[in-house]
């Protein structure tokens, strides 16, 4: 009796497991085409996807590039074609929009930064990236990928003026212990000089040094959520002063 009891758990046991196999293989091949996504997903990872999504959401799902200039983008603005439909590139690395380092220069565009959604309830701010003047549809931007998008607007931004002075451009953190977290954590793929990998050509290179002088703020929020469509470490749970931290060595890296 009891042996057979068991025989008819261990098929229940077989059947469930075979449902949940049958169901990972089709679910959405939408949400499945995107980098792996770990079983017990964390707060933490939410929100770093979250903002690899506000960098480049078609990178990020490995989807093809939008077509043509966003509707909502101004006409007198410098860019067009796909970089127009990155949250980042109307919203600003700082999140601050006109407000921040996209106040002037080739990134202009007028429009204002998502600083006020901090805290605010992700569905709220899901609902805004669906509708006017976004119309983000479920073909760019999966649901899954929607929820991620706006738990980060709402969690994961940080005030950047904080920790990076805007005029010098420079973070306020120590680079000798930056230099610590560096060696150890991004030279494993960037090399101990930041110039193992050149982010551009080999006549006009970029590399990490380039970037953090440049451009500290896409640096920051980088750092904190890796760089989307390729392997890279999200430090996003590690301490804010860490983070900066290494801001401030990868400014003493060679730009050249
Ligand atoms: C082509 C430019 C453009 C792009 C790309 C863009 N937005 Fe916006 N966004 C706007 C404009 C314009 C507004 C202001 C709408 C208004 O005030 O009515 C706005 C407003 C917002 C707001 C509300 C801010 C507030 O304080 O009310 C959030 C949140 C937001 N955007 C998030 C995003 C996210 C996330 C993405 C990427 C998926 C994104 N946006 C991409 C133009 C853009
Ligand atoms: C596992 C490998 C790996 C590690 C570790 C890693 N990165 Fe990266 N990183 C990459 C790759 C790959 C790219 C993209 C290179 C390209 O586009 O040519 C990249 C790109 C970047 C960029 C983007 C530059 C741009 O303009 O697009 C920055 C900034 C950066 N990394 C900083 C860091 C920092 C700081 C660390 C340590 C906290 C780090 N990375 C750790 C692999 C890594």
């Amino acid at each position: 009796m009891r042996s057979r009891n068991q025989e008819q758990f261990r098929h229940h046991c077989i059947a469930i497991i075979w449902v949940i196999f049958a169901a990972g293989l089709f679910a959405s091949p939408l949400d499945m085409a995107w980098a792996d996504e770990p079983a017990d997903e964390t707060d933490v990872f939410t929100v770093a996807r979250g903002g690899l999504l506000y960098d480049k959401w078609y990178a990020v799902m490995e989807r093809d590039a939008p077509e043509g200039t966003h509707p909502a983008y101004p006409a007198a603005g410098k860019k067009k074609g796909a970089s127009t439909w990155r949250c980042k590139e109307c919203h600003g690395w700082d999140y601050r929009g006109k407000d921040g380092a996209y106040a002037k220069g080739s990134h202009y565009t007028g429009i204002k930064g998502i600083r006020a959604m901090v805290g605010k309830p992700a569905a709220q701010i899901a609902k805004a990236i669906r509708s006017k003047p976004h119309g983000f549809t479920k073909d760019m931007i999966s649901d899954g990928a929607l929820e991620k998008l706006a738990t980060f607007v709402s969690l994961g931004q940080i005030d950047m003026d904080q920790y990076i002075d805007r005029t010098a451009k420079a973070a306020r953190g120590s680079a000798a212990r930056g230099a610590r977290l560096y060696q150890t954590v991004c030279a494993v793929c960037h090399g101990f000089d930041g110039k193992e990998l050149n982010f551009k050509d080999e006549e006009k290179p970029e590399y990490i040094g380039t970037v953090a002088q440049a451009n500290p703020w896409e640096t920051l929020h980088k750092i904190r959520n890796g760089q989307p469509g390729v392997p890279m470490v999200a430090l996003i749970a590690l301490s804010v002063q860490d983070q900066i931290d290494i801001l401030a060595y990868t400014q003493t890296l060679p730009v050249k």
